[in-house]
């Protein structure tokens, strides 16, 4: 299988799940969701949280159990189906008639979880309509640049007025990448490196944008591997 580049989209996609080269999947909760939940739901208010590019992550399963229900989008149909094989709910498989014909959605049978295989950069409110919080861990980093701002425009589209986005990136020398002999699956960093300025460029004004935490982590090739934290909050 030749390798495709991360600009062929889906494709990319399905071949990294194929390959098994997913090392940005956890087998537990993300710490920092669990250490900064309360602010992206205060007062235990959210009810409603969507998740952009959510793989197969566990994070959805910890979310419903503190009491809110998840929308997620992903577009690679391979993990939302390993995802729900390791569940322990019953699944209702269906097709959106908003969204392209071919497009699947997963419903959990409690309505605690929906899961639409789908482009995030299609996603709006006419779909499922407007959410509390958003969690965004290792998705905006791997949007390509061209198509950043339209993203970002989709995620405060679905926010309410008041609603929150936890949303974590990933800072480092770009130069880290230009090691021809780094080969997957390795610890390299998402593909483009983001800072709290850049988050400010595409979320204010409509948003206010705190930075909560700085953190380093050895999770990532390269010496000076920031993890910059946001609540961002729709005005
Ligand atoms: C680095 S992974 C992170 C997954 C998840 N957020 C997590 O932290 O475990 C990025 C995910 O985004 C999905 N993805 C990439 N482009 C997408 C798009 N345009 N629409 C929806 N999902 C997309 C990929 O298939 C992949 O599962």
């Amino acid at each position: 299988m030749e390798v495709p580049d991360l600009r062929a989209g889906a494709e990319y996609w399905h071949y990294r799940y194929t390959k098994g080269f997913t090392e940005w999947q956890l087998e537990k909760v993300y710490p920092m969701l669990i250490k900064h939940y309360e602010k992206m739901n205060p007062n235990g208010k959210a009810e409603r949280v969507f998740y952009p590019m959510c793989g197969m992550s566990l994070d959805m399963n910890w979310l419903v159990d503190q009491g809110v229900s998840v929308v997620g989008v992903e577009i690679a149909q391979q993990a939302l189906e390993t995802f729900i094989s390791k569940s322990n709910h019953n699944w209702t498989i269906s097709h959106d008639p908003e969204l392209d014909t071919a497009t699947k959605m997963f419903i959990r049978n409690d309505g605690k979880m929906k899961l639409y295989c789908a482009d995030i950069q299609e996603f709006s409110p006419e779909i499922e309509g407007k959410f509390d919080a958003i969690y965004d861990r290792g998705s905006l980093q791997f949007v390509q640049p061209g198509n950043v701002s339209r993203y970002s425009q989709v995620l405060k589209d679905l926010l309410k007025p008041g609603g929150r986005i936890l949303l974590e990136v990933v800072e480092y020398d770009p130069k880290i990448l230009e090691d021809k002999t780094l080969d997957l699956p390795m610890k390299v960093p998402p593909p483009y490196t983001m800072n709290s300025e850049d988050i400010k460029r595409l979320f204010e004004p409509d948003c206010s944008v705190e930075r909560v935490e700085t953190y380093k982590s050895d999770r990532f090739l390269g010496e000076n591997v920031d993890f910059h934290v946001h609540l961002i909050i729709k005005i």
